[in-house]
């Protein structure tokens, strides 16, 4: 890493205060605030507090930053980017949206994150569609099995980007490839790589991707957007419909205006007003990512895991759960051992902040962690075992 990166990284760590006192692993989870997000919110708060103009226009205008910042982030156009509020919105718009026939089949993993699977559920159950669980290999998405499940109906695959337990990153251009041959529209939950694995979604075929901005890019919760290729935009139907679905030039005082065009945009299936604190906040986080870059960010992400599993690979105790092949891996990294739940509680104790799930510790490092915060999970990890009984 050359001088000016790591420099980066350094002033970008400085933004998190936590970093003084907590080792925070716990990004998957939810992303801590930086000061510039917490600076943005209050100042929003001060504005509104003090309500002396309205401060609408103005939130307008960076929420239409953010939707050009999303697109530059996963190369889309703004076109083709939604605001959300998490996730699941953007699941739902594909769900209740895609234009699917009773009877169609949707494809999900049998160790897929809830979000995609209750969304469809749903969806499923509302318009008739039959819902297919793809069996996993080693605790995680398969390609071949996932080539055997498709059958004359298969009309949809709804898949994680990145799997939220062990951090197994799906070979996202070979399975584009496979629903493309089918027919299959692809429906990316991107949650677990936004922010921290390079994706495109236009090279990569998606037709729909959805992501809340609560974890890895660090923004408050009730913050995501959506993207809709060009290729579906028209051929959704509407879910639901806000009245910001439309354009009105920013002209908010003759609001009699009930046969406006839909935007020709994602932006056509956004849901009225969003929190503004939320949206100044999110594009104040956004910008350490677009400074920094994903790629990089990847990068130092990777070189602190290596470290830690070569510590775990020399340990008798632990075992390392995650896939760390190159095309698989991610910047979630578990492993197991025996008396999990002990050393999940020495590490809470000792300000080490990771999660459980699914039978293994999960590590979610992140641009503001450093090599001291691996070095302190280390020592706590080989002193746990080291003890006298
Ligand atoms: C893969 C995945 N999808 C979605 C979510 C959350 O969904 P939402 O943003 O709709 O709350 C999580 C974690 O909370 C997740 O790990």
């Amino acid at each position: 890493m050359d001088e000016n990166l790591r420099q980066k990284f350094q002033h970008a760590r400085s933004l998190f205060p936590h970093t003084d006192k907590v080792v925070y692993f716990n990004s998957a989870s939810f992303g801590p605030f930086s000061t510039p997000v917490k600076e943005a919110i209050e100042e929003n708060l001060r504005v509104r507090v003090a309500a002396a103009f309205d401060d609408t226009p103005g939130v307008m205008e960076i929420e239409d930053q953010l939707r050009s910042d999303y697109a530059g982030l996963i190369g889309a156009t703004k076109r083709e980017i939604g605001i959300g509020m998490n996730t699941s919105f953007g699941l739902n718009v594909a769900a209740f949206g895609l234009p699917l026939e009773k009877g169609d089949e949707v494809l999900v993993s049998e160790v897929e994150f809830p979000a995609q699977v209750y969304t469809w559920r749903a969806a499923a159950e509302e318009r008739g569609l039959k819902l297919r669980f793809v069996k996993p290999v080693n605790r995680h998405f398969d390609i071949e099995q996932f080539e055997k499940s498709i059958g004359p109906e298969t009309r949809v695959l709804a898949i994680s980007f990145v799997q939220y337990f062990n951090g197994y990153k799906n070979d996202l251009a070979a399975i584009s490839e496979i629903c493309k041959k089918h027919g299959i529209f692809l429906v990316v939950d991107g949650i677990q790589g936004m922010g921290v694995e390079p994706i495109d979604a236009k090279e990569l075929g998606i037709d729909i991707l959805s992501s809340g901005c609560q974890k890895w890019m660090l923004g408050p919760q009730g913050c995501g957007f959506f993207y809709l290729s060009d290729r579906v935009r028209d051929r959704l139907r509407h879910p639901f419909m806000g009245w910001l679905g439309v354009d009105w030039k920013m002209n908010f005082t003759d609001l009699f205006k009930f046969d406006l065009p839909y935007y020709d945009s994602a932006r056509r299936f956004e849901m009225g007003y969003y929190v503004a604190l939320n949206i100044l906040g999110m594009k104040a986080s956004v910008e350490i990512f677009k400074d920094i870059g994903i790629p990089n960010i990847r990068q130092h992400n990777y070189m602190l895991i290596d470290r830690l599993a070569d510590y775990l690979r020399g340990s008798p105790f632990y075992s390392i759960t995650s896939i760390m092949e190159t095309r698989h891996r991610s910047s979630i990294f578990s492993f197991s051992c025996d008396r999990l739940d002990d050393v999940y509680q020495k590490l809470s104790d000792e300000q080490i902040i990771v999660a459980m799930r699914e039978g293994s510790i999960r590590v979610s490092v992140h641009l503001f962690n450093n090599e001291a915060d691996i070095e302190r999970l280390i020592g706590v990890l080989e002193q746990f075992f080291s003890r006298k009984p």
